[in-house]
């Protein structure tokens, strides 16, 4: 039987990319993805936004990532020239904690930027967000317009539960991030992220620091938090 999320590619012509973050999200909307149509897979191109602060681990369960799905996942950069005015302006990365606003000026050159870079040329992005990932994500769709990047973005996963996503990796036997192992819930870079406590939100250890429900890095502007 066809999933959504290939129902919904069928109708969008062109190349399409994938934003895989290395999260167990991103493995499972790449199991789904697999298992489209060969003329779907020959149309997808799947990235990672490699922001140079990401936790060692990350690049050992990349080439595990390739192997099970038997692709390759580009690891787009982000600029030299940006990188060195943002280190020589913010210092080392006790910078990005001195205010949201330099936080999400590390964001936008590391992550951000690069993103447009990727998505050039597609008809359409597919990201793992989910809507029960926290508040800032409540009501998110399956399908939407980005306005920013003028093409249509899916979040197959939208509707998906933690125990929804659990039990899909459980069940497809999918390698996920060894961080999952140590108490991480959502990961990112190495600096932002910290692993949560029983009980806490999902993404209460993405920049831990920072007071507030709408803890975004501009990847997804819609969603209150963008930068
Ligand atoms: S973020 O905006 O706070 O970073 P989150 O980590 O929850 O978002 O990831 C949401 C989705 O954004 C992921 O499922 C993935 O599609 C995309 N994404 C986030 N970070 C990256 C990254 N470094 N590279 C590629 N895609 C990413
Ligand atoms: Fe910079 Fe942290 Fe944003 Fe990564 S998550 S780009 S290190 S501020």
């Amino acid at each position: 039987m066809k999933t959504t999320l290939e129902m919904m590619l069928e109708k969008i012509a062109g190349p399409v990319a994938m934003a895989f973050s290395h999260q167990a999200e991103d493995a499972a909307v790449l199991r789904l993805l697999t298992r489209c149509a060969p003329s779907i897979r020959e149309r997808l191109r799947v990235f990672t936004l490699d922001t140079r602060k990401l936790f060692p681990e990350t690049s050992g369960y990349h080439e595990e990532a390739e192997n099970f799905f038997g692709l390759r996942i580009a690891k787009i950069s982000p600029s030299d020239e940006e990188i060195a005015r943002l280190e020589a302006e913010l210092g080392d990365e006790r910078g990005i904690r001195t205010s949201v606003e330099h936080r999400k000026r590390c964001c936008r050159v590391r992550k951000v930027l690069p993103l447009a870079g990727a998505l050039a040329g597609k008809s359409a992005w597919i990201t793992g967000m989910r809507a029960a990932q926290s508040e800032s994500r409540t009501g998110l769709p399956e399908l939407e317009w980005d306005g920013e990047h003028r093409m249509f973005k899916l979040n197959p996963l939208a509707p998906w539960s933690d125990k929804d996503l659990a039990d899909y990796i459980a069940e497809q036997g999918i390698p996920v991030h060894p961080l999952y192992e140590k108490g991480f819930k959502s990961i990112g870079c190495a600096p932002c992220t910290r692993a949560v406590k029983d009980g806490e939100d999902i993404r209460a250890g993405r920049w831990w620091w920072e007071n507030g429900t709408c803890k975004e890095c501009g990847l997804h502007p819609g969603r209150n938090g963008g930068a």
